[in-house]
């Protein structure tokens, strides 16, 4: 990442879920890359603040509640827990979760409003509306009157509302991703925002009147209209770090390093963020990651109505958090879509967890025990750096190149065979031991960002020269 503005400091953050609906493991796996790489810079030293949170507000928040005969607000504070909860169970280490319906979130995004307002001007509007994606589409985009990515009907209307000049900020936007000063990863990314931005960019509709929706940030000086949900929701990203409430954590952490968001949001992050802040003469994040989608296997998109939605917190409880944290970092290509199972899942779990880090693990404490009464010599071991994998955000690159040692040293057991030397030569089998030891220990080191419950048992197991066998298996076989 570049930090050459602010070294040692590092300010993450994940796109803010709405809330019509419980966390998938879409949500799950944005969650954790983005725990990736905070707790990455922190164990490098980096003063780090990752943030995390939900969106509540917009049209689908609203009219889900409806349907649910709920009282909004209610609604939304209500399902923003299940958020908040998986979070927890995930083991994530967000500094801060910040709420949209927070009255310090509100008054930011009026704040922000105010300074882009030599920007913003009055028209009416006609157009059709996603309420799923809670964008308008034009014409090209539309596919036989449908949206591209939930193939519903788009809700046509006209409407007067306030609209933003991106239109102005075309040839800055491009400028700043094409030299990577607004750095977006993957380069394919980069490339599809760099083909958008040469189609023109159109000023946005960033205001609703409230008599079609009553729920959202009121716009300061129209108390007739509610901003935009997604205006009032990119705010985010500056509200929490005190943008109009504390001047000194603001200048401490702006600009994000970099924000972690999906392939079907990467343009309000990597266009219109920008954009608002350059408006408002604030500093552009340094990096846009862009994951893929999670499909069912197949290819099939995960919904409710297909019945193949898999819930995190179910997997959690069987497979343990480490098992879906690393399901999601390493067999969900970080470049690209990728697939879920639960039979894959089992596959991977057994074959690089139980067989692979688990049975080496197991069998060097064993051997520890029986051969040398749980006693070895703290030995070093060359450091695995995966630096330049995360500078990339790629998560899978980085753990293969981890598991790729996990493999030499089972390899190192077979070909020497601690149980042949300890017939009749204990010190070799201790020193063989020993030196396993201190390749599991860097190993440990290396997947602490990704693994933080077991680099912390491989830490105990092996601590101070002596092996605790209470810890127990880190990865029971599943069948
Ligand atoms: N509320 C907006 C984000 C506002 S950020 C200022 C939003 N919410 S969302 O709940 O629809 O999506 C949240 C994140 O989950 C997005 O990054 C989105 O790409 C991601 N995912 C949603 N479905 C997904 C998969 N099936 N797979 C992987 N990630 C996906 O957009």
């Amino acid at each position: 990442m570049n930090s050459a503005n602010k070294p040692n400091t590092f300010y993450v953050t994940t796109s803010i879920p709405y809330v019509n609906s419980t966390p998938h493991l879409g949500h799950a796996m944005e969650f954790v890359q983005a725990d990736v790489l905070a707790r990455w810079r922190r164990a490098c030293g980096d003063d780090t603040f990752f943030l995390t949170g939900t969106d509540e507000h917009g049209q689908k928040n609203w009219q889900t509640a409806e349907k649910n005969g709920m009282e909004v607000a209610e609604f939304t504070a209500r399902n923003t827990e299940s958020f908040r909860t998986l979070t927890q169970l995930l083991h994530i280490s967000n500094n801060y979760f910040v709420r949209t319906t927070d009255d310090r979130h509100k008054a930011a995004a009026q704040k922000i409003w105010n300074e882009c307002s030599h920007d913003i001007y009055k028209d009416t509007y006609s157009g059709s509306y996603c309420v799923g994606c809670e964008r308008f589409y034009p014409e090209k985009e539309i596919v036989d009157g449908k949206c591209p990515i939930h193939e519903t009907e788009l809700e046509y209307s006209e409407m007067e509302s306030y609209f933003f000049r991106l239109s102005k900020y075309t040839d800055q936007i491009r400028s700043l991703i094409a030299d990577d000063k607004l750095r977006v990863l993957p380069a394919k990314r980069k490339n599809e925002m760099l083909a958008f931005v040469d189609g023109g960019l159109e000023d946005v509709s960033i205001s609703r009147p409230k008599s079609q929706l009553p729920w959202g940030v009121e716009v300061p000086s129209d108390s007739s209209h509610v901003m935009y949900v997604w205006f009032d929701a990119l705010t985010n990203y500056i509200s929490a770090i005190g943008y109009e409430d504390n001047s000194e954590q603001f200048a401490q952490w702006w600009p994000a390093q970099v924000h972690v968001v999906g392939k079907d949001i990467a343009r309000f992050h990597c266009l219109l963020w920008p954009a608002m802040l350059l408006s408002a003469g604030l500093d552009t994040p340094r990096s846009v990651y862009v994951h893929g989608f999670i499909n069912a296997v197949g290819g099939t998109k995960m919904s409710k109505s297909l019945g193949n939605v898999v819930d995190p917190d179910e997997i959690i409880a069987t497979y343990g958090v480490d098992a879906l944290r690393y399901y999601l970092l390493r067999a969900i290509p970080s470049d690209n879509d990728g697939e879920f199972g639960l039979e894959r899942l089992g596959l991977v779990y057994n074959a690089d967890l139980a067989n692979g880090l688990g049975n080496l693990v197991q069998r060097v404490a064993s051997m520890t025990v029986k051969y040398c009464d749980g006693a070895f010599a703290v030995a070093q071991a060359e450091k695995i750096d995966i630096s330049k994998q995360l500078n990339d955000c790629r998560f899978d690159r980085a753990l293969e190149q981890i598991f790729t040692h996990i493999t030499i040293q089972n390899q190192r057991i077979e070909e020497n065979k601690p149980w042949e030397l300890a017939k009749n030569d204990s010190a070799a089998v201790a020193e063989l031991l020993a030196s396993l030891i201190a390749h599991i220990k860097t190993i440990g080191e290396a997947l602490t960002p990704f693994l933080p419950e077991t680099a912390e048992k491989i830490d105990a197991i092996f601590k101070d020269g002596k092996v605790d066998t209470s810890v127990g298996m880190l990865f029971p076989r599943i069948d």
